[in-house]
């Protein structure tokens, strides 16, 4: 399938690359695990070495190329990497010692851990900033400025960012503008329609959909940060593994109807807990009085599966995890399977030191496909068992 937009978003998913065509007239690709391959004569072949090229991984690239709307998916195929913070390692090969890099306060724990503590020792500068104040981004951005990283929505607070106002500020410098869209995927933000140049998912979360395969992808619509970062994948090595990237395009046929699904669930959950008197605040971008609800209705095509809230303070959060029979206390997110957990002790405790840091009673829900009558009255059942003694609720 040479035309990429020719077709919808879920006819790409599961269409995209058919190029291998087997004598056994398998309908779905198999897994190749072969780590080399056969030249026909020396120098010559297709394939070579597992590390620099691998036909299951490379239907995955393809695939997820044409998914961001790269129409030469072909020669502009994505980069998939072993894990999120691979593909986090992967673009940060773009800032040479001298150059900076500004991003979002607020990313994920390990990538604030790797943005702080490992970058800087690469004679990378490293800018935190608050992307709302753009006066302070558009000072932060010098000559040196080779990167502007957002993440959107983001982990844990899910802030939105106005993608096409960023890239204005970020072209007019002459800098690249990356998005961290793992929350997302494309069937809810295309980040290239909004001026992005580089484009990342953890391919853990949603992509991969069922919470066992880790991974993560890049893609650039730029050929020239292509070649780069082509050479940069098969040199360092970091590669996604032939089991993961047949699981990972597994994902990707039945991303569409799962992200939609997954949206419709948190948006139910979210319209309940911000009804009930046992929460303060819920962040969810499908809800109207939302902070970022008009930049939601701009970029996104769905709301997504995310949320986070504060509970009460007459609320024990430890009890209400305890009595939660279909919310698993645990961290990640994406998968089929609902999961609630306590960010500041969990998944952001990398930067627990830093201006990032999660607020310490925010919690954060990944919600998954079960049954949404399901999940509300088990959540409604266990915050009535978390109400605190009238004792507890005075110390
Ligand atoms: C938004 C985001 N980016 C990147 C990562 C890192 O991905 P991985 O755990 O696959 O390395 C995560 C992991 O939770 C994440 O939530």
């Amino acid at each position: 399938m040479a035309e990429s937009k020719k077709y919808g978003m879920n006819t790409r998913a599961i269409h995209t690359e058919k190029k291998f065509e087997l004598p056994t007239g398998d309908v779905m690709p198999p897994i190749h695990m072969s780590t080399t391959y056969t030249h026909v004569e020396p120098g010559e072949s297709e394939y070579s070495y597992g590390r620099i090229n691998n036909p299951t991984r490379e239907i995955f690239e393809r695939t997820m190329a044409s998914l961001e709307g790269i129409e030469d998916f072909e020669k502009l195929h994505a980069f998939a990497m072993a894990s999120g913070m691979a593909a986090v390692t992967l673009i940060a090969e773009l800032i040479k010692p001298g150059e900076n890099i500004v991003i979002t306060k607020e990313v994920y724990g390990g990538t604030t851990r790797f943005f702080s503590e490992i970058a800087p020792k690469r004679g990378i500068e490293v800018y935190f900033c608050d992307f709302y104040d753009t006066d302070k981004l558009n000072s932060l951005i010098n000559d040196k400025t080779k990167l502007v990283w957002i993440e959107s929505p983001s982990n844990p607070n899910i802030n939105l960012y106005d993608f096409s106002k960023i890239a204005d500020i970020v072209h007019n410098k002459k800098s690249l503008l990356v998005a961290d869209s793992t929350f997302s995927t494309p069937f809810i933000t295309r980040p290239f329609e909004h001026g992005v140049d580089i484009i990342m998912h953890s391919t853990t979360k949603y992509i991969g959909g069922h919470s066992d395969t880790l991974g993560g992808v890049v893609i650039t619509n730029k050929p020239e940060v292509h070649e780069y970062l082509h050479f940069v994948q098969k040199a360092s090595g970091g590669i996604m593994a032939p089991f993961d990237a047949y699981l990972a395009q597994r994902g990707l046929y039945t991303l569409g109807p799962r992200m939609q699904m997954h949206s419709k669930n948190a948006h139910q959950l979210a319209e309940y807990l911000s009804k009930s008197d046992h929460i303060k605040k819920v962040n969810y971008p499908g809800l109207t009085d939302f902070k970022n609800h008009e930049i939601a209705i701009k970029q996104m095509d769905y709301f997504g599966g995310m949320l986070s809230f504060y509970t009460e303070d007459h609320i024990d959060n430890q009890k209400l995890f305890e009595s939660l029979d279909l919310y698993k206390l645990a961290v990640s997110l994406g998968g089929v399977e609902t999961l609630i957990e306590l960010p500041a002790l969990m998944t952001h405790d990398g930067a627990s030191e830093t201006d990032a840091a999660a607020p310490k009673e925010l919690l954060r829900i990944s919600v998954g496909l079960e049954n949404i009558e399901d999940l509300i009255s088990d959540m409604d059942k266990s915050l009535n068992a978390a109400i605190k003694s009238l004792d507890e609720t005075k110390k």
